[in-house]
């Protein structure tokens, strides 16, 4: 059946619903080349101004997923002949968010196979490919068998999810990027649930970000999101919880790709920031929870160096050298405050906009990143801070953009006389 791309636009522009048999050829046509860009670009328009119902956004993923090859970890056996959970966590994307790179690790560590394909930054949000390339040597395409491969003997595997998966997303994923279409929640749904039912886990768990630095600023809207994902989990038999977590301010005290490296490196070693270790213990147990190994504390692979070593061999098996110096930025900028008091904002946005324009993501299709930039925070919301003691570095190989991203920064931070104290890291958990 054939139609005609522009009727679908209007239809979706005034507010009509698609029928499956148009969902499945307008995805079915993007992925394969056949629709052009501008016209994917005003329908993605279209679905954010106007939405999909449960019905179009059940049909629209799985005419994602239909789009790719889809994977099956059933075979996976652990030394013993003993067959090997799965389970996978995705966040809806946030600043300073590096949970997943402690989180796979720390999970295999517990004896429950993590095959976590993950994607690059994303608007003003980090992408976990682009931290780990932060690692010399480290390589993020690998193919299926060597996939298959790692993670029978590591446990855990970070890299691309390669070509064959779910490719309408990918194309979309990269034109939402670029078309100020991203913050849409039957776009974002369909995107990341596409990929990962296509990755054949047998588990999921959703980190759904809430907050001025997530691409939902409201509960309400994250509820709804994280409700939509749990949905089309469910209805693909893969067993979905979602924790709703706090993304006003940024998560631990690095943003940018080698700074979220050697934060996580902290986190292995059994330090780290008290709110980045607090979310990756709960999404751990979430994790353990949905595959019935919810007796196991991951606390303990933590604290006894198990997970440190599953990095050390996660990082090794893709070619990175995981005891390298990381990069450093060749320019740093200290903002000092220039009064006493607590530090009373700390705005997620502002600063993982101030850490794009450093040089961290990126503005058109394709653009390098810069392993070296972002900013590093001296002080965390509500911590009290003395007049001339650094709050925040810049890190940037290109230090004329020191001025945009001190632009980005204006009013994202304020010191004053009131005590502040930060919200939940964890608020709701959706299942
Ligand atoms: N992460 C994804 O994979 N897709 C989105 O649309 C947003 C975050």
């Amino acid at each position: 059946m054939s139609f005609h791309m522009v009727e679908l636009i209007t239809a979706k522009r005034d507010g009509r619903r698609l029928t499956d048999e148009q969902i499945d050829w307008v995805i079915r046509g993007f992925a394969r080349g056949e629709v052009p860009d501008e016209q994917m670009s005003a329908l993605a328009m279209a679905v954010f101004f106007r939405g999909l119902d449960d019905a179009e956004l059940s049909r629209w993923t799985t005419a994602m997923i239909a789009s790719g090859e889809r994977l099956d970890f059933g075979e996976l056996r652990r030394a013993d002949g003993e067959p090997m959970p799965t389970v996978d966590k995705h966040s809806t994307g946030g600043v300073g968010d590096k949970v997943t790179l402690p989180l796979a690790p720390l999970v295999a560590a517990c004896g429950v196979a993590v095959p976590q394909l993950s994607g690059r930054g994303l608007g003003h949000t980090g992408g976990t490919l682009d931290k780990l390339e932060a690692i010399p040597g480290w390589r993020a395409e690998l193919t299926n068998d060597e996939l298959f491969a790692q993670l029978g003997e590591v446990g855990a595997v970070i890299c691309a999810a390669g070509a064959g998966l779910a490719p309408a997303d990918k194309r979309l994923y990269a034109l939402r990027d670029v078309t100020g279409t991203v913050e849409s929640i039957p776009l974002i749904a369909s995107s990341i649930m596409s990929k990962k039912i296509a990755e054949g886990t047998s588990a999921m768990v959703l980190d759904v970000k809430v907050g001025s630095g997530a691409f939902m600023a409201t509960e309400a809207r994250a509820r709804e999101l994280g409700a939509a994902m749990v949905r089309l989990g469910a209805d693909a038999g893969v067993p979905t919880t979602a924790l709703l977590t706090d993304m006003n301010t940024p998560l631990g005290r690095m943003v940018g790709n080698a700074l979220e490296v050697a934060e996580s490196v902290e986190v292995l070693a059994g330090g780290g920031p008290a709110d980045l270790v607090e979310l990756t213990l709960a999404l751990a147990r979430e994790m353990l929870t949905a595959v019935g190994r919810e007796a196991i504390d991951p606390a303990d692979a933590l604290a006894d160096g198990r997970a440190m070593d599953v990095w050390r061999r996660m990082i090794a098996a893709q070619g990175g050298d995981p005891t390298a110096e990381l990069p450093r930025a060749a320019h740093h900028h200290v903002v000092r405050a220039e009064t006493s008091g607590t530090l009373t904002t700390l705005d997620a946005r502002a600063v993982g906009v101030a850490s794009w324009r450093l040089g961290a993501g990126r503005s058109t299709q394709g653009e390098r990143v810069q392993a070296g930039a972002g900013i590093e925070l001296h002080r965390a919301l509500g911590e009290p801070v003395t007049a001339g003691d650094p709050v925040l570095t810049l890190h940037t190989d290109t230090p004329e953009r020191f001025e945009t991203a001190l632009a980005a920064l204006a009013g994202g931070w304020t010191v004053g006389p009131d005590e502040v104290t930060r919200g939940p890291v964890i608020i709701d958990r959706i299942s």
